[in-house]
């Protein structure tokens, strides 16, 4: 028998859940992906690159013109400006960050993960050696700035944030990146990687950005994701930002990880990104969120702020004090709808009563999950 590298690493509750929700032909409001349509302009662009000559190995780093592309929106969302050789296009925003953990955190170093946390930050933490340290979110779901300050040691190389918040839905205040800057003063050495897949997917108050504050430029690499801007989950497609010095370590790891990514997805987004509007995808998850929320009102569930990202978050206290584990397996099995329970996001397994549902879905999955909620 082989010593396993990862013991306690098991299946992702994602797969696990959205096996159960099939098996028992419940409405997946668990696992985030969409399942309505993509841009038709990009099914269409599909067949027109396919046509061309893409098929061979990209650059590593990625494609030239969509690097620039990238470049181009960096500047246009967030008024920073990079050169094409600060963007490496990665095999989804997973990949980003695992490459990102290997290239930068060495054995016997600390990385700080913020709970509850979204499942793939820990497991390339211990690939290297290193040790993760949990540290939980407050009650209402924002950094606590004493709990990571005081987490914080001469060990610790790397905070690992997450903006908008999966599965919370919160996004970071003005103050909270006030808070980073103070920490990031104060320890040299730490870096910051910030998973912002969602940042194109915010109401009423608008996404603040890491690229936003010149001063962490030069400690932090951010992680987007096409798949998750674009409802292209699929294609594991997205991309990185990140100073020269961290972006020379990083293209170690990912030329040997995957060398470089999909050509044919490559070449259809360079075509694509010049006609993205980001106010279109705004307005797509406004409606969505909206829907979902009306229609569930007269549920005895109880709605929690959601800022960002497709997830709707709610309490079932009213409803059962079982664990949201149980809750949820009961909720597919008995009501035949999935969802998402926060505990597995814990370290600790902590149990709020809170679950996840994903507002991502055609209008009538929303409309028909949401009446099957007001009769629990
Ligand atoms: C917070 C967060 N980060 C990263 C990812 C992974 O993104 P990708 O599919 O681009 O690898 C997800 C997917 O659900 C996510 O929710």
């Amino acid at each position: 028998m082989i010593k396993s590298k990862l013991p306690d690493v098991g299946i992702s509750v994602f797969t696990t859940i959205s096996k159960l929700a099939n098996d028992t032909g419940s409405l997946n409001l668990a696992q985030g992906f969409p399942n309505f349509s993509v841009d038709k302009n990009l099914v269409n662009l599909i067949k027109e690159v396919s046509q061309k000559d893409v098929h061979q190995y990209c650059p590593m780093q990625g494609n030239e013109m969509l690097r620039f592309e990238i470049k181009k929106l960096i500047k246009q969302t967030y008024n920073r400006s990079l050169e094409t050789e600060n963007v490496l296009i990665t095999a989804g925003a997973t990949q980003g960050i695992f490459t990102c953990i290997q290239a930068l955190v060495k054995e016997k170093e600390e990385v700080v993960i913020l709970d509850p946390s979204y499942d793939c930050y820990e497991t390339p933490v211990l690939l290297s050696g290193a040790k993760s340290i949990r540290i939980p979110l407050d009650k209402n779901y924002n950094p606590d700035w004493d709990l990571i300050s005081d987490s914080i040691n001469e060990k610790t190389r790397m905070l690992i944030i997450n903006n908008p918040h999966n599965p919370s839905g919160k996004i970071w205040k003005e103050d909270d990146f006030a808070n980073l800057v103070t920490l990031l003063k104060k320890h040299p050495n730490l870096l910051v990687l910030s998973d912002e897949v969602y940042e194109f997917i915010t109401y009423e108050k608008n996404h603040l950005s890491i690229h936003s504050y010149p001063f962490l430029h030069e400690r932090c690499i951010s992680v987007s994701s096409f798949g998750k801007t674009l409802h292209i989950t699929g294609w594991k497609i997205g991309y990185l930002i990140a100073p020269k010095h961290l972006m020379n370590e990083i293209v170690k790891v990912h030329q040997y990880l995957v060398f470089c990514v999909n050509s044919l997805s490559q070449h259809v987004l360079l075509e694509f990104l010049p006609s993205f509007n980001a106010k279109k995808i705004k307005a797509l998850y406004q409606q969505k969120k909206d829907l979902f929320l009306s229609n569930l009102k007269n549920s005895r569930f109880q709605i929690l702020p959601c800022e960002g990202s497709y997830f709707q978050s709610v309490s079932y206290k009213e409803i059962s004090h079982e664990k949201d584990t149980e809750f949820v397996r009961d909720l597919i099995i008995k009501h035949k709808v999935a969802a998402i329970p926060f505990s597995v996001f814990n370290k600790d397994e902590k149990d709020n009563k809170t679950i996840r549902f994903c507002f991502a879905k055609d209008d009538q999955t929303l409309i028909k999950a949401s009446k099957i909620l007001c009769e629990i």
